[in-house]
């Protein structure tokens, strides 16, 4: 059992204060009746909380798939530019998911956002090695070296050593790029230490999940047998 003001704020609704002239109007109900009292407790899991007559929802896991489009940094907050938060719809924003990796600022495609730290983390990390597909278009056509140099793993301009990659050249000026890392724009400077600058950069692939034609801009907040198949790589 919960207060119904912890409920309510941890559900990110409103400050303490605006919690307080909220419950004052009765414009909050318990299973219909309206409740003013934030001491009031209910059973997250059995109890239905609304607010001016909408269903708040209590804390819980969220993985959210993303359709980023270019123009949007992905960071919770910028002092300048549009953040990928601005896209989430705020029912979804309120249960706090942060973005996993990154997309550039340019770059459009598959974006996993989740409030759960651990499968952040895990498809975050090198080691377990989560496939990532990319869509690019390049100035030059990718050659049958250029696939053996990304096969071999490419040392970037930097020194950086990059692990064993798959390019699959599509025709003149098109790839595709598999890679299983997320360094800082990796996949553009892996094109550019082979002399292809890419023009337009596009994740079409997280491990078993693609776009799967949703529209530039969406969000859709991933099934349990989705989430337990990222659980499982
Ligand atoms: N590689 C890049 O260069 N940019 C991205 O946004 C993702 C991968």
């Amino acid at each position: 059992m919960v207060r119904l003001d912890k409920f309510l704020s941890d559900a990110g609704l409103a400050s303490r204060r605006e919690l307080k002239t909220l419950l004052k109007t009765g414009t909050v109900t318990v299973n219909g009746k309206p409740v003013a009292d934030g001491a009031a407790k209910l059973d997250p899991e059995t109890d239905r909380v609304c607010v001016h007559g909408e269903p708040v929802e209590g804390p819980r896991r969220v993985v959210l798939l993303l359709h980023k489009p270019a123009g949007y940094v992905t960071s919770t907050e910028d002092p300048r530019d549009r953040t990928v938060m601005e896209l989430i719809p705020s029912a979804l924003r309120r249960q706090k998911p942060v973005p996993v990796g990154r997309l550039d600022k340019e770059t459009e495609g598959l974006l996993l956002l989740t409030n759960d730290g651990d499968l952040a983390h895990r498809l975050i990390s090198p080691k377990h090695g989560v496939e990532k597909r990319y869509y690019a278009r390049h100035e030059g056509t990718a050659s049958l070296e250029d696939v053996e140099a990304f096969a071999a793993g490419l040392t970037l301009k930097d020194g950086t050593l990059c692990r064993p990659a798959v390019l699959r050249p599509l025709g003149p000026g098109e790839s595709e790029i598999t890679v299983t890392e997320g360094k800082y724009h990796q996949v553009r400077r892996m094109m550019a230490s082979r002399g292809m600058t890419v023009t337009y950069l596009r994740r079409e692939q997280e491990g078993p999940l693609g776009l799967d034609g949703l529209a530039l801009g969406e969000t859709r907040e991933l099934t349990e047998e989705e989430i337990a198949a990222l659980c499982a790589l």
